[in-house]
């Protein structure tokens, strides 16, 4: 049974408060850029950047950005099942797209091209502000995102992402499962860290001491965590 919202006391930091402003935004692009501007935000990564649109906006949308390190394998993943998983020759497209893209705030970029894993040491740890998690959204993925990234978390940081399904069944039943939810609620528990449902299908954890686990559903979509519902097709 997952604990929802729960009362702070004195000893505890502030509950993901920012939340109060993430509702009623017309997109995630929106959302975000309300986010990071008030939180002045000003180092942050971004996991998985495909073709560089979320950045773009971001680096337009949040002036105060000074570092955006950008990871990205940019490369067919023979174990990735999932539709963005392409051709090499189309992701050899697609990076020059990002870099296009970007390129009008290449004094900022970071580029890390390679796995989570693969690249993660390339960021210093408690350095980061905020970072975007919407690479490989399977069990693996988000597992190996959200733990590697962790330690990157300044104090006080937060970690945000994409894809926060309400049903695994996200694409076709031939590809693999999302399960960006729920394991970022588990791991939240696991940490202690308080974590929201936000509207757009966005998560956002707060990493702070001497905090404590709660689940803010902002959206009332996520009653239901069961993995126990049938795939579309059935
Ligand atoms: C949904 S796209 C990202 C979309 C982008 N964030 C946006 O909003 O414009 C997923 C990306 O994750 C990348 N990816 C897949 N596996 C990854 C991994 N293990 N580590 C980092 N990135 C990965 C893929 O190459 C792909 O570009």
């Amino acid at each position: 049974m997952i604990k929802q919202e729960s009362c702070t006391s004195d000893l505890k930091p502030p509950s993901l408060d920012i939340v109060e402003m993430l509702g009623g935004h017309h997109s995630r692009r929106e959302l975000w850029a309300t986010f990071l501007n008030t939180q002045r935000t000003r180092v942050m990564a971004e996991i998985g950047v495909w073709k560089g649109d979320f950045a773009a906006d971001v680096l337009k949308d949040a002036p105060l950005i000074e570092t955006y390190f950008m990871v990205d394998p940019w490369a067919n993943l023979p174990e990735w099942n999932k539709p963005f998983n392409v051709s090499q020759q189309i992701f050899d497209d697609i990076y020059r797209e990002m870099d296009a893209k970007t390129a009008f705030a290449a004094h900022k970029r970071r580029i890390l091209r390679g796995c989570t894993k693969e690249v993660v040491a390339g960021i210093p740890n408690e350095s980061l502000d905020f970072a975007y998690i919407d690479g490989d959204h399977t069990l693996r993925g988000i597992t190996i995102d959200l733990i590697k990234i962790w330690p990157k978390i300044r104090s006080g940081g937060f970690i945000g992402g994409d894809d926060f399904t309400t049903t695994p069944w996200q694409h076709d039943v031939k590809f693999e499962p999302t399960l960006v939810c729920p394991f970022s609620i588990y791991f939240a528990e696991a940490m202690d860290m308080p974590i929201a449902a936000l509207e757009h299908g966005q998560f956002l954890i707060q990493k702070n001491k001497n905090a404590s686990f709660s689940f803010r559903d902002t959206t009332a979509l996520y009653g239901d965590l069961s993995l126990n519902k049938l795939p579309p097709s059935c």
